[in-house]
């Protein structure tokens, strides 16, 4: 481990409240709970039926209620969001601005006949229809899913499947690199075949012309004459706030679904404790409301604090690779986060063209995601920060909600690690133990557990207690395993190492080796697939596929892995594209039939093999090194882009 530590803080050294949170984590987070606006209080601080914790239960509150009616008195004209569209369009919206648009939009979705408790599928581009429609949604007590606007018609239709949610709001377009993504057609392809869905909102973003189907509604018809008052539903701490679906060690994405009380208190105070928000900051995270990132740290903790955010469009590199410094410096960001592979990007370009660009606004730089290397950090931290803007490394996961392992400037004022994401919030207890759940010795590595119900924990997967019992606590009697590899320093510093199961992480993007595997073999000539994640220098990982034909496939290798690619994107998406693609005549498998995924990995890394007694054959293994090698050395004929 790099041992070079830097100590650039903002000075805050509040170590009380890390010392209140080890004497009593329940008291604690019972205290943080009173930054939210409540309705009625609660009666317990916490339920905990292990495996299921439930939150300041008794207590009401809202979550759009939070982010926008408790600051119409003293911000009701400061701008929320200051939205930038690839193309160049802008928009700002104001806290009273925001405010009547969810309002008019909640009564919208009530007049389509919508429910408390019922479910609404948000595919949309990153514009600001996306927060007001889950922030309209959060008012009427409708569990809003948002799916990323890159996911496949087929992943959509799962997750709209799978959630049974009445409606879908969508965009005729969005903009990415310069050209359209027709999002209303993949909607309709998705919901051809599903009864639940009773109608389809389309927000015209690109004007592009849209085929209307009897279901479907234009969002600016509907927001017409929509009344601009909408009270907010009082709802139970533990009302469902959103489902989210993310890729596991199994076929099928997992629905985690998160409440309102708890999970806004994390938010609340993460948001305090590591970005130190002021009233005054500009923030700007990067990630896309698609993802958790965007959920918990682009909606509902920057505006239940009243920040003013850069909400940003397209991509992060278009029309080119200047334009994350180029809208710093024009909306005067203050704080910055983004995410690893991002940051490999732009460092590859070189220190001349950030240091063309006035950063100076800059205090506070984050990061999330993935493992950012030691270099990457130390160019974030001099070429970004110039070296007086901490760093902060935030360690969590779309089912903890908000951040668990952070440096807190907001806080206390600690010496950082570049590559570490030093230590625990406050209120939580993370460990890393080994195969039998005991505390490994110092620098080992091990799993990276949380032994302590803590506020923003999920409430379970949609629809699925059992495999919430079985994916996250059945490892460990009393621990949520978190799928991660770890290892604590001798400072207590935790440095994590990437994920220990069947999950890759592409560019920070989580996706399931299964689901891959499944797109994969629905090709008509493939037989067996298995892929698995190799290290990259810009995506961290990337994904590599081993499949077996059909017997008697005499068709062009090249044609097969152009068929296979299109069938990734369409059963996944585009992200999952794998970046190699090896023919094999059989896969490394285990004698009870499962695949050594760790073989496959070891072989295309050029490591040592290891252990193979557990191999049923072993000329698999020769098998797919050899045709790894001979693939090697004409590298071109594997890629598939
Ligand atoms: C997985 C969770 C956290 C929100 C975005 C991703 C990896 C996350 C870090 C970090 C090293 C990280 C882990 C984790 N991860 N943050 N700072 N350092 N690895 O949420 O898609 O649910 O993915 O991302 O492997 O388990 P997610």
């Amino acid at each position: 481990m790099d041992s070079k530590v830097f100590n650039v803080g903002l000075g805050n050294n509040d170590f009380e409240t890390r010392k209140k949170s080890d004497s009593d984590f329940i008291s604690f987070w019972n205290e943080q709970a009173k930054n939210l606006s409540w309705f009625s209080s609660w009666t317990k601080t916490l339920d905990w039926n292990p495996p299921f914790g439930r939150w300041f239960v008794g207590g009401t509150l809202n979550a759009s209620y939070n982010a926008l009616d408790i600051h119409q008195n003293t911000r009701s004209k400061k701008p929320a969001i200051l939205w930038e569209g690839e193309n160049g369009d802008s928009r700002t919206l104001t806290y009273n601005e925001l405010l009547t648009e969810v309002q008019k939009f909640s009564n919208v979705l009530k007049s389509l006949g919508l429910k408390k408790g019922d479910r609404v599928t948000i595919y949309l581009p990153m514009v600001p229809e996306l927060p007001i429609s889950m922030l309209s949604c959060a008012r009427i007590g409708v569990i809003h899913t948002v799916v990323f606007s890159g996911f496949s018609s087929n992943a959509l239709k799962e997750r709209i499947d799978d959630s049974k949610s009445k409606i879908v709001i969508t965009a005729d377009g969005g903009y990415r690199r310069g050209s359209v993504v027709k999002l209303k057609s993949v909607v309709d392809e998705a919901i051809q075949e599903l009864d639940c869905v009773q109608n389809v909102i389309v927000f015209e973003r690109t004007k592009i012309p849209i085929k209307m189907n009897p279901k479907d509604h234009l969002w600016s018809e509907l927001m017409k004459n929509a009344s601009t008052k909408c009270e907010p539903e009082k709802l139970s701490s533990d009302h469902p706030l959103y489902i989210l679906y993310t890729s596991g060690t199994t076929g099928k994405p997992k629905g985690v679904l998160h409440g309102t009380g708890g999970y806004l208190t994390q938010l609340y105070s993460t948001f305090k404790w590591a970005f130190d928000i002021k009233d005054s900051d500009v923030f700007f995270c990067t990630a896309d409301i698609g993802w958790v990132t965007g959920h918990s740290y682009v909606v509902y903790a920057p505006l239940m604090h009243g920040a003013t955010e850069v909400m940003y469009e397209g991509a992060p590199d278009y029309p080119d690779i200047s334009r994350m410094w180029d809208i710093i410096q024009k909306y005067k960001v203050t704080i910055f986060y983004t995410t690893p592979t991002a940051l490999r990007m732009f460092m590859r370009f070189g220190d001349d063209i950030p240091n063309s660009y006035d950063l100076s606004t800059l205090r506070l730089l984050g990061t999330v995601g993935e493992p950012i290397n030691p270099e990457v950090w130390k160019w974030y931290f001099k070429t970004i920060g110039k070296e007086k803007c901490p760093i902060i490394d935030t360690w969590w996961q779309t089912e903890t909600g908000g951040i668990m392992l952070s440096p807190l400037p907001g806080l206390e004022t600690i010496p950082l690690k570049p590559g570490s994401a030093t230590l625990p919030i406050p209120g939580v207890d993370i460990a890393v133990v080994d195969e039998g759940g005991k505390d490994v010795k110092v620098n080992t590595k091990g799993y990276l557990v949380i032994r302590k119900p803590w506020p923003g924990m999920l409430l379970t997967l949609w629809g699925d207690d059992e495999k919430y019992k079985a994916v996250y606590w059945s490892k460990y009697d009393h621990s949520y395993y978190s799928g991660d590899y770890a290892i604590r320093d001798e400072d207590g510093y935790f440095w994590i190492l990437g994920r220990a199961d069947d999950v890759l992480k592409v560019a920070g993007h989580r996706i399931g080796t299964a689901e891959l595997e499944s797109s994969i073999v629905s090709h008509n000539d493939v037989a067996e697939a298995a892929v698995c994640g190799i290290p990259h220098d810009i995506k961290g990982e990337v994904i590599i596929a081993f499949v077996v034909l059909k017997q008697q496939i005499q068709k062009n290798e090249q044609v097969l892995r152009k068929e296979i690619v299109e069938m990734v994107r369409k059963g996944v998406g585009p992200i999952a594209t794998p970046e190699q693609i090896y023919f094999v005549s059989k896969l490394p498998k285990t004698r009870s039939g499962k695949i050594m995924r760790r073989l496959l990995k070891s072989i295309a890394k050029n490591e040592k093999i290891g252990d193979t007694s557990t191999l049923e054959d072993e000329a698999a293994v020769s098998e797919v090194q050899s045709a790894f090698n001979e693939l090697k050395k004409s590298a071109k004929n594997t890629k598939t882009n």
